[in-house]
């Protein structure tokens, strides 16, 4: 039997993405719980009636990119929709946006406040984290006549094109805080610890 292998726990990573680099975070979250829960990794779409149920899974780890300083609709208008669930089993949140990609110290403050935002969505939630991760810069996935527009605020920010995701820190956030928080790994005791007891 493997390491603290308890495989009878079903975990939901969903997530929405328009440009795709959010597919990434949410796969590379779901391969790391992958080994201690079965794990199913979902894209929300525009369509409703295609959108997973978290009451059918044991935990829930749901995130989206950042626009105009919000997550995406489809994922508010999930949570909203989905409140009663998401209350009674473990949930934990994620978003990407470029704020985390900025080199001042700004830009930390404002994904605090996307947290906050995200937080405050569903007050009555209380997830067991909520976390940023940087997200990619491609001004191909920015709309043609945003660009321009897009392009200056960037280069004001000092964010230049290219992929600002830091796998290792998706990785220890999934292996760190949601496996322990999920309850998928038993904390091991080191054999001092129990001749002390
Ligand atoms: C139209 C548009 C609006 C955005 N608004 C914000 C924003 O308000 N704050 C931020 O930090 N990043 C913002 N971003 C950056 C995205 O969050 C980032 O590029 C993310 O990695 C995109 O994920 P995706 O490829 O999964 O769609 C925006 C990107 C686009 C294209």
């Amino acid at each position: 039997m493997k390491k603290g292998n308890k495989k009878n726990q079903s975990i939901l990573v969903v997530y929405s993405s328009s440009g795709g680099s959010t597919e990434g975070i949410a796969r590379t979250i779901g391969q790391a719980l992958a080994s201690d829960a079965d794990v199913t990794v979902v894209r929300l779409g525009r369509d409703r009636n295609g959108w997973p149920d978290p009451g059918d899974y044991g935990a829930v780890i749901a995130g989206s990119p950042i626009r105009y300083d919000e997550w995406m609709p489809e994922m508010r208008s999930f949570v909203e929709l989905h409140t009663a669930s998401l209350a009674t089993r473990p949930t934990a949140f994620f978003f990407s946006c470029l704020s985390l990609a900025a080199p001042d110290r700004e830009g930390a403050g404002q994904a605090g406040i996307y947290a906050s935002k995200i937080r405050r969505l569903v007050p009555a939630l209380r997830p067991v984290d909520v976390r940023g991760f940087a997200g990619t810069l491609r001004y191909s996935a920015v709309p043609f006549l945003l660009r321009i527009p897009f392009r200056v605020f960037m280069n004001g920010k000092g964010i230049s094109e290219g992929d600002y995701r830091d796998w290792s820190a998706i990785q220890e956030w999934a292996n760190g805080i949601l496996a322990p928080a999920l309850a998928l790994r038993e904390i091991r005791a080191a054999p001092g610890d129990l001749a002390r007891t």
